[in-house]
């Protein structure tokens, strides 16, 4: 089964195509970041705006680069939440309607289901059942993932996720937008605990987070000292550490919790140096990573999710519906198709 993967529920217009017997056949992304780093954030019109120039050039260049056409395809799969309600439409148009005219079917994918099932697509994927740490812009949850489709959550953020903050200390800073490689890379510059930076709710049972007081003790840091450019570089170093040991603090404990060993960390944040440095360093832990480009938001991670779950039989509809709020734990669950019936 050929499917066509499309992904627009942020600011990244992802498209690819997953073959069920070949695996990927091929990827391509447009990142808006440019659009948005005036503003510190996405700004959601821009985004749905933009989403509707790249995605049916995209969807050439990957047809193209698989050496397909349009009738090739035997299904389309698109994000249909959670996200940005405009810029998941887009996507979900675009789907259906091709899937309308092409008369195959078209189904909406969760995007962080896709995120979890990203370490999938390489060499050797992890074996279920596993923890997933989910890091990204909009989500940070601790997800024990018992069999595909059947996720239960251990633990999230009460306030900010892991990417929110990081680009928040980043506009506050003034570093820019995307704020993770922002922050990153002017951490690399700093001088490691110049600032003693809180390690929220680790101190007391339990794996949710809580991310907005690291970003008012960075404000604090910054009012104090003065913006200077080494003094700006000492805190995203600092605040880079705290979350990332916090990461780590929580992730262990999740695995402690499921008494697990296996660990996948998917999202924009799990391409964080420091974290996949810090995480490497635990015991006895087996560590899974989507290749970098498949952490931050990608249409590989939706055509493979759109394709197992074709291949399993899900039920689709002919219908453009985008939901913004979708809770994981809603999914159903569903069987993988075992590597061994994929031509590799
Ligand atoms: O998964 P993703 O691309 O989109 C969402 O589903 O939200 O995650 C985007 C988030 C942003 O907040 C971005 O700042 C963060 O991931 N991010 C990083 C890094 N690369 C992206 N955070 C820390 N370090 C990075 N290297
Ligand atoms: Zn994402």
């Amino acid at each position: 089964m050929i499917v066509l993967g499309i992904e627009t529920s942020c600011d990244e217009t992802g498209l690819a195509v997953y073959d069920t017997r070949r695996g990927l056949s091929a990827h391509a992304l447009y990142s808006q970041a440019d659009i948005h780093t005036d503003f510190g954030g996405v700004v959601p019109e821009l985004a749905s705006r933009d989403h509707v120039r790249r995605i049916i050039p995209l969807a050439g260049e990957v047809l193209a680069e698989a050496g397909l056409a349009v009738p090739d395809l035997d299904a389309v799969a698109y994000t249909a939440g959670p996200g940005l309600v405009g810029a998941l439409l887009t996507g979900a148009a675009v789907g259906q309607g091709l899937a309308w005219a092409l008369d195959c079917p078209a189904l909406g994918v969760h995007h962080m289901e896709a995120h979890l099932l990203a370490p999938m697509l390489e060499p050797r994927p992890p074996v279920m059942p596993f923890v997933a740490l989910l890091v990204s812009g909009g989500h940070t949850q601790l997800v024990a993932v018992e069999r595909p489709g059947v996720y239960r959550l251990l633990g999230e953020t009460v306030d900010d996720a892991a990417g929110e903050a990081f680009d928040k200390t980043a506009q506050l800073l003034g570093l820019g937008y995307p704020g993770g490689p922002a922050i990153a890379a002017a951490a690399a510059q700093g001088r490691p605990g110049r600032y003693a930076f809180p390690r929220p709710m680790t101190r007391r049972p339990g794996l949710d987070f809580s991310f907005s007081g690291l970003k008012t003790a960075a404000r604090q840091a910054l009012a104090e000292q003065g913006g200077d450019w080494q003094t700006r570089a000492d805190i995203a170093c600092s605040f880079e550490q705290a979350v990332v040991e916090t990461l780590v603090i929580k992730a262990q404990r999740a695995l402690a919790r499921v008494e697990q060993g296996r660990l996948v960390v998917a999202g924009g944040v799990g391409a964080n140096a420091c974290l996949r440095a810090a995480l490497r360093e635990l015991p006895g832990v087996e560590l899974h990573f989507p290749r970098l480009e498949f952490c931050t938001d990608n249409g590989a991670m939706i055509a493979y999710t759109g394709a197992m779950r074709l291949a399993a039989g899900a039920a689709t509809e002919r219908a453009v519906r985008a939901y913004p709020r979708w809770p994981l734990t809603e999914l159903a669950p569903f069987e993988l198709t075992a590597p061994s019936e994929r031509v590799q």
